[in-house]
């Protein structure tokens, strides 16, 4: 049981591995005096292929540990997370560990931007085939708009190519072709595709050479910092539990280094990272 506790502490953002820097980055250009910890679990990443069971029990391993480190507010900045954990320790595990506490996702945040974006109601899906098999877009999407047509194409290669570095290499073109052109020829005039993976921005030049021209491609990082900064205003309690230092201490469950490297050149600013292990 987390110990219930009156100190500050910074936010938590949470990722199976680099995507979540995607969402952390806007978060911290919107919301720039604030703590953070960032954690990704690059050991056991991706998570994409795994089971519901696996997903929860990691995620809340992850959750549990940020609490442990102060956090009042943990953002699950991963889509496979968010659709197969979030729901589940919202409703079973914080009123348990704390229910001061609070966890949030990104697939709400992003479905509501959605109308503000297409013209004809067609929009894609690209994300993990635990994504696109929980239907968790889908339901959300129908749920705020009934009349939208939803085609969904999972991309299980995606993820891995930028755990392994491969984003920018010439070989990341078939996947990402290949998935783009599957994903349009289940509906040609979709005008907007929703980016439901936190690891997919970083093979977004990619992305945008191969969607048709005049389709819209939909990161979340602003639109999830958006949502984050709304929520504080929102909520003025939790804004006064999260601490505001303006730091971010990087941790990850694979080797510091390797992380270290790879979050310097994607946040364009030297970082250093501790190694971790969950359980
Ligand atoms: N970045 C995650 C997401 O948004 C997970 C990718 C993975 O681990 O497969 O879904």
């Amino acid at each position: 049981m987390t110990q219930k506790s009156t100190v500050k502490g910074p936010i938590g953002v949470f990722d199976s591995g680099y995507g979540g820097l995607t969402i952390l980055r806007d978060i911290m250009k919107a919301l720039p005096d604030y703590d953070y910890i960032y954690l990704g679990d690059n050991a056991r990443a991706p998570y994409g292929g795994r089971s519901y069971d696996i997903v929860y029990r990691f995620t809340l391993q992850a959750v549990r540990y940020l609490f442990e480190r102060g956090c009042h507010l943990v953002i699950l900045a991963c889509n496979t997370a968010s659709a197969k954990a979030l729901r589940t320790i919202q409703q079973n595990d914080l009123p348990m560990i704390d229910p001061d506490r609070r966890v949030l996702g990104v697939i709400r945040p992003t479905v509501e931007k959605i109308g503000e974006i297409t013209d004809n109601g067609n929009i894609g899906i690209v994300g993990t085939s635990g994504t696109v098999r929980s239907q968790s877009y889908d339901m959300e999407i129908k749920k705020l708009y009934p009349d939208f047509n939803i085609f969904s194409q999972a991309c299980p290669m995606w993820a891995p190519l930028v755990e392994n570095g491969e984003a920018d290499k010439p070989g990341a073109d078939y996947f990402v072709k290949r998935d783009i052109e599957l994903l349009m020829r289940q509906e040609p005039s979709i005008d907007s595709i929703i980016l439901g993976c936190t690891h997919y921005p970083l093979l977004l030049d990619k992305i945008e050479r191969y969607v048709p021209q005049g389709t819209k491609v939909l990161p979340q990082g602003k639109i999830v910092a958006d949502s984050l900064a709304d929520y504080l205003v929102r909520h003025p309690e939790m804004a006064a539990k999260c601490s505001r230092g303006g730091t971010c201490t990087y941790l990850t469950t694979e080797n510091p280094e390797k992380f270290a490297e790879s979050a310097s050149v994607f946040l364009s600013t030297p970082v250093t990272a501790q190694s971790i292990t969950l359980s």
